[in-house]
């Protein structure tokens, strides 16, 4: 698994996302951490790409839907998760059958909740180093 990349472009940081999709097993929970506008929308797109779940051009920032879905078969879902509310929401969003057909949950913002503990977690995080730079580290497990 790819550690870290620094990208100049969003260009370079969806091929990131690409690579990282190759290496990723189903279910799994991808989590995003970084700030506003530090590309973790941008990251998505090259994973759910990646997974071949949907076109580039389609994944958008599910900021005000809360959850995209994607795939037809194995589901990959993207979630924004900046607004919700509460713990309870977490759980409406229905994302728990990715155990019965395993799939990927992407998450942005994921501090806002309490992730459930046992899922398989790779956690990314995104930082800003001036102008288009991004600095991206990959985290597999519950290491940091
Ligand atoms: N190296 C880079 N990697 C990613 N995005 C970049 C890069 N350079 C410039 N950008 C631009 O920065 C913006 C990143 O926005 P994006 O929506 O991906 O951030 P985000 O982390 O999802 O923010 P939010 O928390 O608001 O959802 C885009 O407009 C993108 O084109
Ligand atoms: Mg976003």
């Amino acid at each position: 698994m790819v550690r870290e990349r620094i990208t100049s472009t969003a260009e370079e940081t969806i091929r990131l996302g690409r690579e990282i999709a190759a290496e990723l097993k189903a279910p799994v929970l991808v989590l995003l951490y970084g700030e506003l506008g530090s590309g973790k929308t941008t990251l998505a797109k090259g994973i759910v790409s990646g997974l071949g779940a949907a076109e580039e051009e389609e994944v958008t920032s599910p900021t005000f839907t809360l959850v995209h879905v994607y795939g037809k078969g194995a589901k990959v879902y993207h979630a924004d998760l900046y607004r919700i509310e509460s713990a309870a929401d977490f759980e409406s969003l229905g994302m728990e059958d990715i155990f019965a057909k395993p799939g990927v949950v992407i998450l942005e913002w994921p501090e806002r909740v309490p992730v459930p503990g046992e899922w398989p977690k790779v956690r990314i995080r995104l930082e800003h180093l001036g102008g288009d730079q991004r600095r991206i580290r990959v985290m597999g497990g519950d290491d940091e």
